[in-house]
């Protein structure tokens, strides 16, 4: 096995590697994955590939893969062993493991599995077309690239292949908060931000392309500095101000850092910058929140909740929830049900504790048995939707600005957003794509709307 270097003089030798072959990539978990996908095609197609639908098809086939929460590994092994019968056939079909699986197993994969010719690591999607290639034609070995890269700021332009109306651009990479049930300090490694100038170039670049709305991405919107000094609240002002784009929406954000500034800006952009805003809370439980490492109480919390209704008018929020973390009691995980209650969240995103590799709370000796956690699980959704099917009720009626992103499966209709990022379906022709429409809500559950055109 050998690290992977830059090698200049294969340059033209590796633009042709992919002539006549087909590549296949199978993308797990979160948007950062699916941008890093769209990154990976792109490299891989000024090499000649083509992207194919089908694994059968491909001479590549790279998984992309996801350990937040799931049994990742089996998950990737499982997937490697639909692919075995495939590299019977084809012994030329080379497979690669990218991704957070990839940085966290490095050499382990190769070891275990002997179908995986490579695995390369977050922070090296760009030297995947000279892994690629040395796989290709090289010495007959198995590579591993996973190293971090520990240079500032963080230089990547956006490469996504068709951006269509609505697409993601990533702001920061990795975390620095070590909240002790995560792993993504360990796969994505420290926190970098990217140059401001870089962003609004790079979101200008996307508005000719026809982009009309951009969400920013990072692991912690909030901890993103610029080199100037300048913060995350900063950057969104420039965003508004000095780009083109139509829409703004940010994701994730933590609520330690979440302040006045940044929800004044957003109160001062509200034409551009959307009434939305994700903010996991975890557990409702202080305690709790303290052995998670999340550095604020419920208490605090629910401050931070009253100055962003305060602030910005018709505020919708959403939130991330793990139930069963170690040592959570009953009623440590009754004071997350009234969380929900109380905020009045309209979405939220729940999860069960999974111990993760490196991570602290793996180690804790007081883990809460499966069956509890399925139950608490199960609870909280259900006193979360007798809440929220009654709480967007109130939309019935309304009319809503909708940015329409594409035509629904449902011959005649089209989708899009509202400014607060609920999904709505309405009878439309596909020369609305793009646009900025009004939509009477006729029917709203908590994820989707149905509505009407008004003309
Ligand atoms: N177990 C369960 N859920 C987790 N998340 C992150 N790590 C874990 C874990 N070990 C959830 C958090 C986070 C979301 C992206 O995934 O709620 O906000
Ligand atoms: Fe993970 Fe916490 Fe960082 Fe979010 S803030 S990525 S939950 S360590």
């Amino acid at each position: 096995m050998e690290q992977s270097t830059q090698n200049p003089e294969s340059a033209q030798q590796n633009q042709d590697i992919g002539q006549g072959r087909g590549v296949y990539i199978s993308t797990y978990g979160c948007q950062m994955n699916v941008n890093d996908t769209e990154r990976m095609y792109s490299l891989l197609e000024m090499q000649n590939f083509t992207p194919v639908d089908k694994p059968e098809d491909a001479s590549l086939i790279i998984i992309n893969s996801c350990s937040v929460r799931e049994k990742p590994v089996h998950k990737v092994y499982s997937e490697v062993g639909t692919f075995r019968k495939m590299k019977e056939k084809n012994p030329g079909l080379k497979i690669g493991v990218g991704g957070c699986v990839g940085q966290q197993e490095k050499e382990n994969l190769i070891k275990n599995q002997p179908m995986i010719d490579f695995v390369f690591g977050t922070d090296q999607i760009d030297s995947l077309p000279n892994l690629v290639a040395e796989t290709f034609t090289g010495p007959k070995e198995r590579r591993v690239n996973a190293k971090f890269e520990h240079r500032a700021p963080y230089h990547i332009e956006t490469m996504v292949r068709n951006p269509g109306v609505a697409t993601f651009v990533n702001i920061t990479k990795g975390c620095d908060n070590f909240c002790t049930f995560c792993v993504v300090p360990y796969t994505r490694g420290r926190e970098k931000s990217r140059p401001l100038q870089h962003i609004l170039t790079d979101i200008q670049h996307l508005v000719k392309r026809g982009v009309k709305e951009v969400t920013l991405l990072g692991q912690n919107v909030n901890s993103y500095k610029a080199e100037e000094g300048l913060d995350f609240a900063d950057l969104l002002a420039k965003v508004a101000r000095e780009t083109d784009i139509e829409r703004i929406r940010y994701t994730t954000s933590h609520p330690k850092d979440f302040n006045q500034k940044l929800a004044d800006t957003m109160a001062a952009h509200q034409d551009k910058i959307m009434e939305y805003i994700h903010l996991p809370f975890q557990s409702g439980n202080s305690r709790i929140l303290d052995r998670m490492n999340r550095n604020y109480t419920r208490e605090h919390y629910l401050e931070k909740i009253e100055m962003l209704k305060k602030t910005i008018p018709n505020l919708v929020l959403s939130t991330d929830i793990i139930v069963g973390f170690p040592g959570e009691t009953e009623e440590e995980f009754m004071d997350t049900v009234t969380m929900v209650e109380q905020v009045g969240f309209e979405t939220i995103f729940a999860f069960k504790y999974s111990p993760r590799p490196f991570t602290k709370a793996a180690k804790f000796e007081d883990q809460v048995q499966e069956e509890v956690k399925t139950e608490r699980l199960n609870r909280l959704f259900d006193a979360h939707d007798k809440m929220a099917f009654e709480l967007v009720k109130r939309y019935e009626g309304q009319t809503m600005k909708v940015l329409v992103e594409q035509a629904d499966r449902e011959v005649g209709k089209v989708q899009g957003r509202s400014t607060g990022n609920k999904l709505v379906h309405f009878l439309g022709s596909q020369d609305l794509i793009g646009k900025t429409v009004d939509v009477k809500i006729t029917k709203a559950f908590p994820a989707v709307f149905r509505g009407e055109l008004i003309q």
